[in-house]
């Protein structure tokens, strides 16, 4: 049986991308859009992929919006869904019912910098440190009842130089998102990662696979 995933995505899909191109131990069922023009859903296309993009204007409510995607993520039956750029607040009752099976990846060191411009806020902290606050990066974690919050997975850290703007910063951690994620999601479907009331366990070999990746764990 295929471990399936269903990938959230709200723009340009460069996760969903490298999520597709390095899957081993998963098969994406479905690419799930809150914005029905979201240039990210071509890569469903391309990989033939069934991709469903929910137009906010043809819902009459927002609550209306969100059980419409919720009910077509529910109807794939996934083993975990994929939060990959998607910028819509899950609701409470849907966290719920899928508690441990869904993880996001967001640009920063978490708990660092939750929310939104976190390659801004990484900079202006560098610069208000005197260098000293120097290391940024991303994260994957499960998600939670709260924003950005929830048992972290995984971590990938670069240093901020002093040439860094914000963009320059902003595609040195997409880059390592794209490693960092496709990474957690297949030891996620090989089970070599674990979620278990509310903690991570571990099989004991990723620990060191993940040192010999440049990625950071914590037990
Ligand atoms: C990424 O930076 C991700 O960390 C954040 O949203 C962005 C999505 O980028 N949650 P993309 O759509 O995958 O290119």
């Amino acid at each position: 049986m295929p471990f399936k995933v269903v990938i959230l995505i709200s723009g340009r899909g460069s996760n969903l991308k490298s999520l597709i191109a390095k899957a081993k131990n998963y098969q994406i069922t479905a690419v799930i859009s809150n914005n029905s023009v979201a240039p990210g859903l071509q890569y469903a296309t391309e990989a033939k992929i069934e991709g469903l993009g929910f137009c906010p204007g043809n819902a009459s409510s927002l609550a209306v919006h969100k059980q419409a995607i919720y009910q077509a993520i529910n109807k794939k039956s996934p083993d975990l869904i994929v939060l990959a750029g998607f910028m819509q607040i899950l609701e409470k009752a849907f966290v719920e019912q899928h508690q441990g099976k869904i993880v996001n990846i967001h640009p920063s060191l978490l708990p660092e910098f939750k929310g939104l411009d976190t390659h801004k806020k990484a900079l202006q902290l560098y610069h208000r440190s005197g260098k000293k606050k120097s290391l940024h990066g991303c994260t994957v974690h499960f998600v939670d009842f709260k924003i950005d919050n929830g048992p972290i997975i995984a971590q990938s850290v670069c240093m901020i130089k002093p040439s860094d703007t914000e963009a320059l910063l902003a595609d040195k951690v997409l880059q390592l998102e794209h490693r960092l994620f496709p990474w957690v999601v297949n030891e996620i479907a090989a089970q070599n990662i674990c979620y278990k009331s509310g903690k991570i366990v571990f099989n004991k070999q990723i620990p060191g696979q993940a040192e010999k990746l440049g990625f950071l764990v914590y037990q």
